[in-house]
């Protein structure tokens, strides 16, 4: 209102001098006389009158630099716009208003700054505990910085406090900023980071005098103790597969990675996962592996070299490196190959000689078959496995042996006390003969031990015998001949080593002391008994055996009976009889002669063709008695000067060109110690023409008429069974069997 009066002292002074003076014409200003702008900004300085119909304005710097911004005259206003506000506008403005002759000024101070963002907090790296870090705190495009002041705090601690009042008074909007260094430790995780940024403007309060930035701080570890296990071994067979685990520490939990070092030395990234499994490792695969723990901060490697190596192929031949096969068998070598998947086989043997065998191969084996096997086996064989470019042999050593059967114990015949008997020890079919080794006992003694060494180049099975000769005696019964045999080869693997066989020993005695008992007496008369008996020692007990001794020789056997009796004798049953004791050691004879005494009967003296015959003529005279051998029958001649005995021929006496003094009488007497039968006749010889008769029949008795016929006393037992066995048993085949 006009018309009130304010006393204002100071700058209002002035106004109300010119109001005074002017009569109403006033000047006014918005903002009244300061204004604090930013940079940038849009501003309006406006200029106003009262009391003047049509002022006219005029603005200028009070240094008189531009006015830098965009002026609008409207009636009683001015207004200055400054869009944007830069540091060009940092004056004082006049603004003149004229009314007529009255003229009215009123200044405006602009002021500016700048200060329009947050600070930044920067640090030189990531943190990582224990390791000094750098962190930058930074304000920018602020102005006027001499009024600028910065606070950089961990948590509730200053760490540093800066003002920036030393910077000379330059016109440009700078980045001021702050720097600390520090350790930070894990604890600091969490923490916070603080910069704060105050301008010290005071004037206004509208503008944001201080700006803050927080940080939260993540404090990291960098890998470390980077650990590498493997499972089997860093030394792995070709084929086979390993799996490795790694493990690092820090913060946060660093990933690990495994890669192979390539020959250039740079890495070929194998997997992300902290478990590496290799399989079918091939040797190319050897070499060095590398783990690597990794996380923000940093790095940690570990290496590991795995060595693949040559899957190693091997050959198994069996049964063992030595076999000891029967000559005769047969024996399978079989050579087999692991490591390999397709190995090719050869066999050979060492001299290179023949194989003797057949072979078969399939797969991962080979046999070789020998049978039979024989001495051309005896080798050491090879088997040579091919398995790609290596080779393999192994050897296996056939060695033979035969050794099939128990030992014979032959005697050369009866054991007989006191006769030498030679007993052999036979050993069939052995191999290798110098290892033989024959022992023949008796009982626990050692009659004889015999060793083959010098037939070592013998290679056939041949019957290996050793003899020895002895006197056994009755004491021997009972004891026990044992043969053995052994084939010493401690070396080789066979069963038995060792065979024997036994035999019981019975000592025979030979029969001996034979004797005969005859009863009643070996002379009898025809028709009686008799009993003859036989007895002998030996052992075993002899047997009997009771033969009759034929005139040819011919042993007829008769009786194994002791006692051989005769019921009724007859003239036939003379003879010779033979008592044999006979057992497998021999034969004791005794002999004993039955006679038989007969009465001669039925005696006949005959001349053949006559009893009377001419000079020259043959005549038989023949002499036949019925029941007495012809033996016992004497032809005599008679004569003066004595009786000629004439030799006769089964009773028959032949004269051959009879002369005259064949003629006569001619007697034929059957005697026995019973009697005797007595027969003559007369042979009449004829002489020719000039000769007489030498004896005339007249002159010739005969005796025969007037014989004593004495009765037979006996009767002959005929044995017609035993006369049929032509003497067929044989004492040495009864012998024979007994052995
Ligand atoms: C690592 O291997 C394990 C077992 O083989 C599997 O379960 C896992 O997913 C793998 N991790 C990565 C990252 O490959
Ligand atoms: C012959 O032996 C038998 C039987 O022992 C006997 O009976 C008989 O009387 C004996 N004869 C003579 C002649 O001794
Ligand atoms: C032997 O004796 C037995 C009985 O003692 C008798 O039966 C048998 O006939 C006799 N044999 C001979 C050939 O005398």
């Amino acid at each position: 209102m006009p018309g009130k009066m304010v006393v204002i002292f100071g700058a209002t002074n002035i106004l109300w001098t010119v109001f005074v003076a002017s009569q109403a014409f006033k000047i006014e200003t918005t903002p009244e006389s300061r204004l604090l702008a930013q940079i940038g900004d849009s501003v309006s300085l406006t200029c106003s009158t009262t009391g003047c119909e049509s002022p006219s304005f005029s603005w200028r710097t009070q240094i008189d630099s531009p006015l830098n911004g965009k002026l609008r005259n409207e009636g009683t206003k001015s207004i200055l716009t400054m869009d944007p506000v830069h540091f060009e506008n940092e004056h004082s403005y006049l603004c003149t208003a004229m009314c007529g002759s009255r003229k009215l000024e009123k200044e405006i101070q602009v002021e500016i700054y700048s200060f329009p963002k947050d600070p930044e907090i920067h640090l030189s790296g990531p943190l990582e505990a224990g390791k000094p870090i750098t962190v930058k705190c930074l304000v920018p495009d602020v102005y006027p910085f001499d009024r600028l002041e910065m606070d950089l705090l961990k948590g509730n601690h200053l760490m540093k406090n800066q003002e920036f009042l030393d910077d000379v008074d330059r016109k440009s909007l700078e980045i001021k900023s702050l720097e600390v260094t520090f350790t930070p430790v894990i604890e600091d995780i969490g923490e916070v980071l603080v910069c704060r940024a105050r301008l010290n403007i005071y004037e206004m309060d509208s503008v944001p005098k201080e700006r803050e930035t927080t940080k939260v701080m993540q404090v990291y570890i960098s890998p470390k103790n980077t650990v590498i296990s493997v499972n089997p071994s860093t030394r792995l067979q070709e084929g086979g597969s390993v799996t490795m685990m790694c493990s690092s520490e820090g913060l946060p939990a660093p990933e690990i990675f495994w890669s192979k070092k390539l020959d250039n030395g740079n890495l070929q990234l194998l997997s992300g996962n902290a478990t590496l499994t290799l399989i079918a490792m091939r040797m190319e695969d050897s070499g060095i592996y590398v783990c690597e723990g990794v996380n923000l901060i940093g790095k940690d490697r570990k290496e590991v070299e795995l060595i693949v190596q040559e899957k190693p192929f091997s050959v198994e031949i069996s049964p063992g490196p030595q076999i000891a096969a029967q000559i005769g068998g047969s024996v399978v070598l079989t050579c087999g190959v692991m490591g390999c998947e397709s190995p090719s086989f050869s066999w050979r043997t060492q001299i290179d000689s023949p194989l003797s065998g057949k072979v078969r191969s399939e797969g991962t084996e080979s046999t070789l078959t020998l049978s039979p096997v024989g001495v051309e086996n005896e080798h050491s064989y090879l088997c040579t496995v091919t398995c790609g470019r290596k080779k393999l042999e192994k050897g296996i050593q056939v060695a033979l042996y035969s050794f099939p059967r128990d030992p014979e114990i032959e005697l050369s015949g009866p054991l007989v006390d006191g006769n030498p008997i030679t007993v052999s020890c036979k050993v069939p079919h052995v191999y290798p003969l110098d290892r033989l080794e024959i022992e023949l006992l008796k009982g626990e003694t050692v009659l004889k031990k015999k060793d083959f060494l010098e037939g070592v180049d013998k290679k056939y099975l041949e019957i290996e015998s050793l003899e020895m000769t002895f006197i056994p005696t009755t004491e021997d019964t009972g004891n026990v001949l044992v043969c053995q045999a052994r084939l010493q080869i401690d070396e080789m693997d066979f069963e038995p080593k060792q065979r024997q066989s036994t035999q019981t020993l019975y000592v025979n005695v030979a029969p001996r002391d034979t004797t005969v008992l005859v009863s009643p007496s070996s002379i009898l008369e025809e028709g009686s008994s008799v009993n003859m008996t036989c007895s002998s020692n030996g052992l075993p007990a002899p047997k009997i055996l009771w033969s009759k001794q034929l005139k040819n020789g011919v042993q007829q056997p008769l009786s194994e009976n002791a006692t051989l009796t005769f019921v009724s004798t007859k003239m036939e049953d003379s003879g010779t009889y033979v008592c044999e004791g006979i057992n497998q050691a021999g034969v004791s004879r005794k002999e004993v002669e039955l006679i038989i005494q007969v009465v001669p009967k039925d005696i006949q003296l005959t001349a053949f063709p006559s009893e009377s015959v001419k000079e020259g003529e043959t005549v038989i005279i023949s002499c036949t008695c019925g029941n007495v051998p012809e033996t016992w029958i004497i032809l005599k001649k008679k004569a003066e000067t004595g009786d000629t005995v004439l030799k006769s021929i089964d009773g028959m006496y032949t004269i051959r060109k009879a002369q005259l003094e064949d003629a006569g009488v001619y007697e034929c007497e059957s005697k026995s110690k019973s009697g005797s039968q007595l027969r003559s006749l007369t042979l009449d010889v004829k002489g020719r023409e000039n000769n007489k008769d030498y004896f005339s029949p007249e002159l010739l008795m005969l005796y025969c008429t007037s014989s004593l016929i004495i009765p037979a006393i006996g009767m002959i037992i005929y044995f017609a069974r035993k006369a049929n066995m032509k003497g067929s048993y044989s004492l040495v085949d009864a012998q024979k069997s007994k052995v």
